[in-house]
Parts: structure tokens; sequence; C-alpha cells
């Protein structure tokens, strides 16, 4: 378990990097980030994609590191979700704020209530 998953860390930093200049957008500084704000999903999902699906699924019923998060938003409420990446239990790694910013978060949060 533990080699698979530093095995996984080049191929996400190249995820996150590819995910970084396809977005094109500016990083908002982690201390702006207002919760209250609504979040974008469809950011979110770009996110989910670049450093989540590798572990939880494409379309998040899991994978063989990773839990399913389908229903996740009937099981926690937004904050716990944002808790549990902002930060997580091993061996869940964590990627804020190295990997994300607080603003990928809270999108990436908002995607992972769709699912
Ligand atoms: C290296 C694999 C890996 C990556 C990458 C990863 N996770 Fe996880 N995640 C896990 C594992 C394993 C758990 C279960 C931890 C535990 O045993 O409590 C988990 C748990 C969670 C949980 C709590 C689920 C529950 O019901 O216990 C959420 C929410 C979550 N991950 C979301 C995310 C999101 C969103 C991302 C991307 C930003 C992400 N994870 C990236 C492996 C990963």
């Amino acid at each position: 378990m533990r080699s698979r998953v530093f095995a996984a860390v080049p191929l996400m930093l190249a995820a996150a990097l590819a995910a970084c200049a396809q977005n094109g957008r500016p990083q908002r500084a982690s201390s702006a980030v207002r919760y209250e704000m609504p979040a974008n999903a469809s950011h979110g999902r770009a996110v989910y994609d670049a450093q989540c699906a590798q572990c939880h699924g494409r379309d998040g019923t899991g994978g063989q590191i990773g839990p399913s998060l389908r229903n996740e938003r009937l099981r926690r409420s937004p904050a716990e979700i944002r808790a549990a990446i902002l930060d997580p239990e091993p061996p869940m790694p964590k990627l804020f704020p190295a990997r994300m910013s607080a603003a990928d978060a809270h999108d990436v949060t908002a995607f992972v209530e769709t699912l």
C-alpha cells in the first residue's frame, strides 16, 4: 500500500501541473478564501481529476486506494468534507497547501457533493 502511494506521487504532480497549465486562472491567495462564497464545482471537477481520481476513481466510485465518495454529501456536511480534504486521515495524503490551494479545496468539496 505504502509503495503504491509513493509511486503515485510523480503522477499526481504531473497531473497537477497539467491542470494548472490548462486552468490559466490565477490562484487565489488562501487567506482570501471566504467559504461563504459560492464554490466553482466545474473547477472542482478539474481539481478532482488531477488530484483525487487516481485514488477515488474518475466517477467517485472508489479505487484501489481510496473509498467511494458517492453520496458523501449524505454522510458528511460540506464543512466535514472540506475538513477531510484539508486535514485528511492517513493514508489519504495531505494535498493542501503544497499541491492544492484553499480555493481548490472549496471547489473540489462542491464537486464531491455532486457525486
Ligand atoms: C493517494 C490516494 C488518495 C488521494 C490522492 C486522495 N485521497 Fe481521499 N482518501 C484516501 C483514503 C485511503 C481515504 C480513507 C482514509 C481513512 O481511512 O479514513 C480517503 C478519504 C477521503 C474522504 C473521507 C471519506 C470517508 O467517508 O471516510 C474524502 C472526503 C476524500 N478522501 C476526498 C478526497 C479528495 C477530494 C481528494 C482530492 C483533492 C482526495 N481525497 C485525494 C485516499 C486518497
